[in-house]
This record gives C-alpha cells, structure tokens and sequence, in this order.
C-alpha cells in the first residue's frame, strides 16, 4: 500500500536524516521503524504524510504517487499520533477526539456521538467526556490520542513514539490495546519506536535504521532475531535473543503425558503406578494443586499444603514456547504443568522435552506463526 522508493531527505543545513531509503509497508499491518535517537524515524513517517517533503525518490501510496495528491486529501487518509498525545489543552476529551469529523463538517451531535464510540474502543470510560487533558494520566492521554487519529476511521495511521513517554505497566496496556484494535479494525499502522522491545512485539515488519538513515535490515521480528543482518543489529537486539525468538514459536505441538498426574484422592495403586520421580496432584476439578515425591503420598491422606508449588502453569497453543520453557524453568520439579483455559490439567511436560522441542521447531524453521507470550 505505501512504497518508499529510493528516498533521501537532506535538510537545509546539509544534514543527511534519510538515505536511500526503500521499502513497502504492507497493508493493514504493523510497520515498525525502529532504530537509535537521531537516525531519520521522525523524517520518514513526516515524509509519508508531507510535514516533510523528501529531497530525492518518491513515495506512493495505493501505487499513486503522493506528491501528486492534494496535501488535505492525503492527511486525510492518515491519523497521526504523538508522544504526549499532543492534545488540544482548552478542549474537552469528547472535542479534542471529534476534531477531525468537526473539520469535515460532521454535525455536533454525530461527531460527539463517534468520539463515544471511539472512546470505549480505546478503552476509555466516557465518564472521563467532559474532562480537559490535564485531567487525565498521561496513558489516558495516550489513549485520546490514538482515539482523536480514528475518528475520521482514516486507512493508515502514523505513530510516532506513542507510548514512549508512560511507564512500563500502562505502556504494555497501551500496546496490547494497539494489537487489538489493528485486529479488529485492520488498519495500516506505521509505528515509530526507539524500543526494540516494542518493536518485537508490535510489528509484522521491523525496519532498523542505524544513523544516517540507512536502513540496516528490514525483515519480521522473528527473523530478525534469528539472523540479524549485521554486528549492529545484534547489538541493538540486545542479549538473550535466542530465548526471545521462542515467543514466535507455539507450544501447542509439545508432547505432554499425563502418567504422573494423579488425582486428590488417588488410591495406592495409582501412586505406585507411575514411573515418575514426581506426581502432580490435581482436586476433584482436575485443577492443579501441587507436586509431590511418590514416597510422601499416602493413599486417603494426600495432605495439598504438603505439596510442593505446581508453579504457573502454561496453556499449549495460546502460550509460546518461551511461557512454557520459562513454566519448567520455574518449576520447583523442572516439569511444566498444562492447563486448558479452564485451568484444568491436560498434561505435565519435562524441560528435556521442551529443548528437543525447541531444537525441532528451529530445525523445522517453523516462526511463521507468531504466538502471544
Ligand atoms: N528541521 C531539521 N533541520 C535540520 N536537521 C534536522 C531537522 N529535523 C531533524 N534533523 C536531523 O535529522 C536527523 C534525523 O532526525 P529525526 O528527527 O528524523 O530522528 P529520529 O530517529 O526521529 O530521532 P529520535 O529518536 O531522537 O526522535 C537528526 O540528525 C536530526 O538532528
Ligand atoms: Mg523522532
């Protein structure tokens, strides 16, 4: 849908923010440019809606090239969203989120009843309506923000750091909100981020960019995990990318077995039977209450505050193989605990079979299906 050709954007006083850059953003997913302070992410998203006119390529949008769009006609078709928001101070919430329908003509009661509805896509009570921006927390803002750039339900939308300026807890809300609402409402995002992180977990395709504007590597999060392009994009992933690269793997193939799960009331027999050095014992519900040496169960006295912690469990194939490595890890018996979303046990799986998990999926090179977690 945009097609960035060849673009360069020289700034008058010789400072080179873009270089040669190409690259498609496709449609109806998350683009994320991501890269250090100063290496051209702000010029290039302004290129895309002209606040910045490149010096040399061009830049098209549904094949057109946008020069040859009128300025309001393009901006338009694209919401745009700042760190801080950048709300109208002296206007309400309900205003400040219909000011692009206002604009287009809409009638008061028609754009007021669109910013209600926006607000509670966005997650915002609309008791908070009549409120000015100084009133809210600065996620709340946030959410404003992204509210006051749907309102006109534009096809693209460009975030420029959104989320950058609140704290972690209100920043993965913020973040799975975002995934939401691309899911439901299937727009074009183009995400501005200095945070890898974020980049990961947001982006169908990462764009890194090092200084100067040149793009390092344009690949999914998953592969860039996998093969990074050069040193400086290894350096910029960060350590432990091995283990983060297993989010993009699912949990759902691993082979779990249910011999040592036994129940509360389990008679002798059943606590012999098992050639397990552990035994995890589930309630009447089959819901997990802990593990337990085979030797320290009686038959008729299994005592649940005697037990060891079954630790959190993980749910195979909603949860990757990065939750499930990390349910074994912590496991005071190295043995994960499958539930189903009812939280009842549907197997138990030992670390050892999860790293030959690990090593197949690696092998089968199966990261196409990105996972939550
Ligand atoms: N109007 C301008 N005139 C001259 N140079 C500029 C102008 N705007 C930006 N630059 C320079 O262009 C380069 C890229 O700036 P840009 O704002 O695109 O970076 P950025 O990747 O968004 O950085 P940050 O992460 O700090 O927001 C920087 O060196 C910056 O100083
Ligand atoms: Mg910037």
């Amino acid at each position: 849908m945009i097609r960035i050709e060849s673009v360069t954007k020289r700034y008058p006083d010789g400072t080179v923010a873009v270089d040669r850059l190409s690259m498609e953003i496709p449609d109806r997913s998350i683009t994320v440019l991501v890269g250090p302070s100063g290496c051209g992410k702000t010029t290039t998203l302004r290129m895309i809606n002209r606040m910045v006119e490149p010096s040399e390529g061009t830049i098209l949008l549904d094949g057109e090239d946008i020069q040859r769009q009128p300025v309001t006609t393009l901006r338009r078709s694209m919401g745009y969203v700042i760190q801080n928001a950048g709300l109208f101070q002296h206007r309400t919430i309900v205003d400040n989120i219909a000011t692009v329908p206002r604009m287009l003509g809409w009638g008061k009661q028609k754009a007021r009843a669109r910013a209600a509805e926006l607000m509670e896509r966005v997650g915002l009570d609309t008791a908070l309506a009549k409120r000015y921006p100084y009133q809210l927390s600065g996620g709340q803002q946030q959410r404003v923000g992204v509210a006051r750039a749907l309102a006109a339900d534009p096809p693209v939308l460009l975030m420029d750091e959104p989320f950058s300026a609140v704290d972690p807890v209100v920043r993965k809300g913020l973040q799975d909100e975002l995934l939401r609402i691309q899911e439901e409402l299937g727009k074009t995002i183009v995400f501005v981020t200095h945070d890898i992180d974020e980049a990961i977990k947001l982006g169908t395709m990462v764009a890194v960019l090092r200084t100067g504007g040149h793009l390092a590597q344009y690949a999914p999060p998953s592969e860039l995990l996998s093969s990074p392009a050069d040193a400086f994009v290894e350096d910029f992933l960060g350590g432990d990318r091995g283990i983060r690269r297993l989010s993009f793997f699912p949990s759902g193939r691993l082979e779990l077995t249910t011999g040592p799960v036994i129940p509360l009331d389990a008679t002798a027999e059943q606590i012999a039977a098992p050639d397990a050095l552990w035994l995890l014992v589930t309630d009447a519900d089959g819901r997990p209450l802990g593990w337990s040496e085979p030797g320290d169960l009686a038959a008729g006295d299994i005592r649940p505050d005697r037990l060891l912690s079954h630790g959190r469990p993980f749910v195979p194939g909603t949860d990757s193989l990065r939750v499930a490595l990390d349910c074994a890890v912590l496991s005071p018996t190295g043995w994960a605990v499958a539930v189903d979303t009812d939280g009842r046990v549907t197997g138990v799986v030992s670390q050892q079979t999860i790293g030959e998990a690990i090593r197949s999926a690696h092998a089968a090179g199966r990261d196409d299906e990105k996972v939550a977690g």
